[in-house]
């Protein structure tokens, strides 16, 4: 057995039972007050002790550098590189076309502006399907050469075989099921998944992704009832997205929730504030400067 170097004990795929400080800890396992990690980085252990202790944490997306220090500093605690790149960075229509070497260099930003939130980063479609070989060397680049302290996959029972194979080679894994984005196709569209009878597939498949070593289920667009069902199901924690109020913590897309971007919003969004009209607005008001000549002024002139 390889020997643990890691002072804080503990190894990435498995959780090591909690220590005394964190046992007694009244303050939150979570909290940066906690005993024994003050301030300290999120790790995956972390996330399992929380839904022990009956802690929720918050996760949002994260795609360069002053957003990532912000949420990080706001104590928001895992940063999502997601696919959501695609269409919230790169332009396109929907996930799909984003690339392994596009998301590297935005995993690495995220993940060096933050100094204590988990960062997970999503593997993009064709990356890691094909087999479970494919799928260990793309997440063993988005560690070496993005950063990541995570990975996502999307997929149910189908993809143990994989999140085995990663998780014994050291890639914690959070599992992604539900509506899958990357299957929009597939699925017909944006719709609803785990209703009725669908839910007992629901938990089967974060049954078998949980006993294959994923260290927390992500489901997006399912029912509130099966969502808690298979939150009540597992021993790792659960993240929804427009899955009700019963998961152990919830994630939205960072320029959603800020109101970066415009248009309709999905009914599980709530925006949180409005930096499109802030942004434009300043936008707007230097444009005027510039054409008046009141800007730049004497203060900003050598
Ligand atoms: O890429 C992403 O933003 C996601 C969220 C929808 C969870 O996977």
């Amino acid at each position: 057995m390889a020997t643990n170097n890691n002072p804080e004990g503990g190894t990435s795929g498995e959780v090591p039972a909690p220590s005394r400080a964190e046992e007694l800890s009244s303050s939150g396992v979570l909290s940066p007050a906690t005993p024994g990690r003050p301030g300290g980085k999120i790790r995956t252990h972390h996330l399992q002790l929380a839904k022990r202790n009956g802690e929720r944490f918050a996760m949002l997306t994260a795609y360069e550098q002053y957003s990532a220090e912000i949420f990080d500093q706001a104590g928001i605690e895992v940063l999502l590189v997601g696919d959501s790149a695609s269409n919230n960075v790169f332009g396109n229509e929907n996930s799909l076309p984003v690339t392994v070497d596009e998301l590297l260099p935005l995993s690495r930003a995220v993940a060096r502006a933050a100094k204590r939130a988990l960062v997970v980063a999503d593997l993009p479609f064709g990356s890691y399907e094909v087999s479970a070989a494919q799928a260990v060397a793309t997440g063993v680049r988005f560690l070496k050469e993005g950063l990541a302290h995570a990975v996502k996959i999307e997929g149910g029972s189908f993809f143990t075989e994989t999140v085995r194979a990663m998780v014994q080679a050291g890639i914690p894994v959070m599992a992604h099921i539900g509506f899958t984005p990357q299957s929009e196709h597939a699925l017909g569209g944006y719709r609803v998944q785990g209703r009725g009878d669908d839910a007992d597939r629901l938990i089967q498949d974060a049954v078998a992704l949980a006993e294959a070593g994923a260290f927390c289920v992500l489901m997006e667009m399912v029912p509130a009832e099966a969502a808690a069902a298979v939150d009540a199901a597992i021993s790792v924690p659960t993240v929804g997205i427009g899955a009700g109020n019963g998961t152990t913590g919830q994630v939205l897309v960072w320029p959603d929730m800020a109101g970066l971007r415009g248009g309709r919003m999905a009914r599980f969004v709530k925006q949180y504030a409005d930096i499109r009209t802030a942004l434009s607005d300043a936008a707007k008001a230097y444009g005027d400067e510039v054409r008046s000549g009141q800007f730049p002024g004497p203060e900003h002139t050598f």
